[in-house]
């Protein structure tokens, strides 16, 4: 059991949210215009995803959305992040803007804030139109100036009620694993056309971040990156190289650009990929930002590893052996660390947990339940976590809980369950699991105290 009393030095303004994406839930994929993303062709190409799962119907979201505001409203959330699928606002090679895509988010966005509940849109999850893709991608500039325009668009239409703004959900994941291993839409395996994407997504953030604070009063905005905190295998001076060189890989390379201290030297001896860049990239790449979005789900431990790719550090299992059904290790101090490494070492000054949760094999009960023990621990001890760190100094303002619903888990499929709500595919019945139940008692109870 964890001792939840710490949790009394959340501020009393503390966010409680929940988080999805797009193409996660939305399905609907031809509807009003919207054309494919390299999502759509990557689980549509035979062995790229678990089972052969495709976002093509997903949570059904993009019509029942007002069911799932209700879902909202039900566990007590004050805020709700969720992104905007590029390819439903900008779906073609012609560029052309498709009102119908955007009219989804304008009416998503009225019903959130005549629910009280304060949207926090990303403008990039991982959708990117397959039409941009064909123009090269991530890999080329021009897709960095396209997400700009695109941003333009968003932002003209929902600026005048939305303030909260994320530019891109882990562009870690778009760079490498999507670019390198391979394991993530487009499913390169390109140390060059990784480290150039890395480059592009961060100077499509700067510019996004340009056009919304030109184009927003009083935005907030941040990027959303996924960091792990990193320990060697043993204490051997390559096992701590490793570690070094693996954390450049994981959390330097995506924190120290866009918080304005460039990219780190180390890490680009490591790569050895010249970086595409231009005289003025690095003061749009690294212009202040509101807050900063950490997605937490595990810490890494790593051993050198000469012969693998880039960054030649190899993750090993975690020694706890409580791990979720993905399977990965559970881990709360992790959580803890990382807000206090950006709060002392990054002097961060505005931080969200913008996403944490934990996948299990969730069924519902003959009597229509469904108990979720485990990820209530989960919720729980991380919860305590972020309780903890703020007490130490961390200015947390927020915590979204991945996800509010069970959702397609990209190239996990539909197997993978993380969400505070279970979805019955067959049905599309939405169901509050326990620990959903128990999120909204604490969210209850932080309002009343
Ligand atoms: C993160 C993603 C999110 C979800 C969780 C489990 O990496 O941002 O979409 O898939 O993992």
């Amino acid at each position: 059991m964890t001792d939840l009393s710490v949790l009394s030095s959340l501020p009393d303004d503390f966010l409680w949210g929940a988080a999805t994406a797009a193409y996660q839930i939305e399905g609907a994929v031809d509807a009003d215009g919207r054309a494919p993303s390299i999502w759509d062709t990557f689980a549509h190409t035979p062995g790229r995803v678990a089972g052969g799962d495709t976002g093509d119907t997903a949570c059904d979201h993009y019509r029942r959305w007002p069911e799932d505001i209700a879902l909202m409203r039900r566990l007590g959330l004050d805020a709700y992040r969720f992104s905007i699928a590029w390819p439903r606002v900008v779906p073609r090679a012609d560029d052309r803007v498709n009102q119908a895509g955007l009219d989804f988010y304008d009416r998503l966005v009225d019903a959130l804030l005549a629910a009280g509940i304060r949207p926090f849109p990303t403008l990039y999850h991982w959708d990117l139109p397959q039409a941009q893709q064909d123009r090269g991608g991530w890999p080329v500039r021009e897709t960095a100036e396209r997400f700009a325009e695109y941003t333009a668009v968003v932002a003209a239409r929902l600026g005048d009620r939305v303030t909260d703004w994320a530019t891109l959900n882990e562009p870690l994941c778009s760079a490498w694993i999507g670019h390198l291993d391979g394991a993530m839409a487009p499913g390169l395996t390109d140390l060059t056309a990784a480290v150039r994407a890395s480059y592009h997504l961060h100077l499509g953030h700067g510019l996004a971040v340009q056009v919304l604070r030109e184009t927003v009063r009083d935005a907030r905005i941040g990027i959303v990156n996924n960091l792990s905190p990193i320990e060697p295998a043993t204490a051997s001076e390559a096992d701590r190289a490793a570690a070094d060189r693996a954390d450049g890989h994981v959390n330097r390379w995506w924190l120290d650009p866009v918080l304005g201290h460039g990219y780190p030297e180390d890490m680009r001896e490591v790569y050895g990929v010249d970086l595409p860049e231009r005289d003025g990239d690095p003061e749009l790449i690294g212009a202040p930002l509101d807050w900063l979005g950490l997605n937490y789900y595990f810490r890494q431990i790593v051993a050198d590893d000469p012969t693998g790719p880039a960054p030649y550090a190899r993750q090993l299992p975690g020694p706890n052996p409580d791990r979720t059904a993905m399977p990965w290790e559970v881990h709360a101090p992790g959580l803890e660390q990382l807000l206090l490494r950006l709060t002392h070492e990054y002097g961060v000054e505005r931080i969200h947990v913008t996403e944490n949760g934990a996948a299990y094999r969730d069924s519902v009960s003959a009597d229509g339940t469904v108990h979720d023990p485990e990820r209530t621990a989960y919720l729980e001890q991380h919860l305590a976590a972020c309780a903890r760190a703020v007490a130490q100094g961390a200015p947390l303002a927020g915590y979204f809980a991945w996800s509010l619903l069970d959702n397609f888990e990209w190239a996990y499929g539909y197997d993978k369950r993380f969400g505070l709500v279970h979805v019955d595919y067959p049905t599309q019945r939405r169901t509050v699991k326990t620990s959903g139940l128990r999120y909204s008692d604490l969210i209850a109870a932080h309002r009343q105290r």
